[in-house]
């Protein structure tokens, strides 16, 4: 590659790129030769123009290749990696990696931050006093074999391409893109070599693939990057035509986290982990499909899951007595507003874009690259679709740093729910497996 702009020139034009350029311009980036100027030009041409496969397997094995891969050789458990692309409540890796862990599985899972409305599982993490997600390569190998489990974000020695072209494309609106979502999640599991990819492609309100048709394209682009790297995986597509769970933030997320893995918990979030710790099992251990969700229960109801996950706190410097008393250790907002329903009906339809958003403008998200975010705000919101709603009674709480914040954030998540006379079917958890 001689000058990177006559790369963006050729995207922009429309033109397919050779491999070799696509890897320069990675590499010039992360190397710092590329600014970030140009290179959110290439990420906007990109998503306008498209990537196919080739150019997309290009990419991805650039972004791997700009750091350190991680293999789990002489485990003697099967290694399980998990990654959704991305909604809003969507705190299933946080119940699944200690879930996974408990039923003897190894879960080594580079995750990534808030993404436009979505929230992200590092931020969710790191809003536990203490907790650290850059962990070295050796790091998580020990503590995945100490623990079970390890959440780890990309560091300089794990995929910083990614680190670099998420930051970026969270701040120049080029997120949803088919190709550019394939290569950053894949990228992000094939530098850890696990025996089982597992993807959560989410579509629908809150998703960043709207329709199902995207999503399924979407999974089998990562699909096909799993099997041009021979790595076994399997995706499901899921529902985010809602919050996922009730919470809608960083550190409230975690405490529904330990409300699940307590059992205290029950809904979709916790449906969703479930089936996801016993597609694990099926395809690591050959369980059959009830005997694994039977396990997978058991798991929570024993108490293990949370120990894991008290464990895996532990490992990462956090506090683990999070999981005995969140509402203690977490941060907490000064200002905390009940939220009462508008209207008297059946919730029919929510933009869980619009609730993501909600939160992001309290503070829970980045509006620019390199924003702190505020752990402690965000959305608690209880109705799923098909659920029956009184004018006046409570569905959730805002906790917001003021009260005029509070006040607009309650007016967005109102204004993002369809309220119908009749009764509404409540959409599938999982559309298809593939
Ligand atoms: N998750 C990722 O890791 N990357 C994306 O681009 C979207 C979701």
């Amino acid at each position: 590659m001689n000058d990177p702009r006559d790369v963006v020139a050729a995207k922009r034009d429309g033109r397919s790129l050779p491999p070799a350029d696509v890897r320069a311009f990675v590499e010039g980036y992360t190397a710092g030769d590329v600014s970030d100027a140009l290179a959110a030009a290439f990420l906007m041409a990109c998503l306008l123009r498209g990537l196919d496969d080739e150019e997309t397997l290009a990419l991805t094995t650039a972004m791997v290749g700009s750091g350190e891969t991680l293999r789990f050789s002489g485990a003697d458990l099967p290694t399980v990696d998990k990654h959704s692309t991305g909604g809003v409540a969507d705190g299933v890796t946080l119940v699944f990696a200690p879930l996974a862990a408990a039923l003897g599985l190894s879960v080594a899972k580079l995750s990534g931050r808030g993404l436009g409305h979505t929230g992200g599982t590092l931020d969710k993490l790191e809003s536990i006093p203490g907790v650290r997600t850059d962990l070295s390569p050796e790091d998580i190998r020990r503590q995945v074999d100490d623990v079970g489990c390890a959440v780890a974000a990309q560091s300089p020695t794990l995929v910083p391409a990614d680190g670099a072209l998420y930051a970026l494309r969270d701040a120049t609106a080029t997120v949803p893109s088919i190709p550019l979502i394939a290569a950053s999640v894949m990228s992000k599991k094939l530098a850890i070599e696990t025996d089982l990819i597992l993807l959560d492609v989410k579509t629908g309100s809150g998703a960043f693939m709207k329709t199902l048709d995207d999503a399924r394209a979407l999974a089998e682009r990562c699909l096909a990057l799993a099997a041009g790297w021979g790595r076994a995986a399997s995706a499901a597509v899921t529902d985010m035509s809602q919050p996922l769970g009730d919470a809608v933030g960083n550190a409230l997320d975690i405490a529904e986290t330990v409300a699940v893995l307590r059992g205290d918990s029950v809904g979709r979030l916790r449906e969703a982990a479930l089936l996801f710790a016993a597609r694990a099992m099926e395809h690591t251990r050959g369980a059959g499909h009830e005997e694994a969700l039977a396990q997978a229960e058991a798991a929570i109801g024993s108490g293990d899951a949370l120990e894991r996950f008290r464990r895996m706190i532990e490992a990462q410097g956090g506090d683990p007595h999070v999981v005995d008393d969140p509402a203690g250790v977490l941060p907490t907002a000064p200002v905390r507003e009940p939220l009462l329903a508008d209207r008297t009906g059946v919730l029919a339809a929510v933009d869980a874009e619009a609730i993501g958003l909600a939160s992001v403008g309290l503070g829970a998200g980045r509006r620019r690259k390199g924003d702190p975010i505020d752990p402690a705000v965000g959305i608690v919101v209880h109705p799923k679709i098909g659920d029956r709603l009184e004018a006046g009674t409570p569905i959730g709480e805002v906790h917001a740093r003021d009260r005029d914040a509070a006040a607009e954030a309650g007016r967005r998540v109102l204004a993002a729910m369809d309220i119908a006379d009749g009764a509404v079917a409540p959409p599938p958890l999982i559309h298809v497996w593939m």
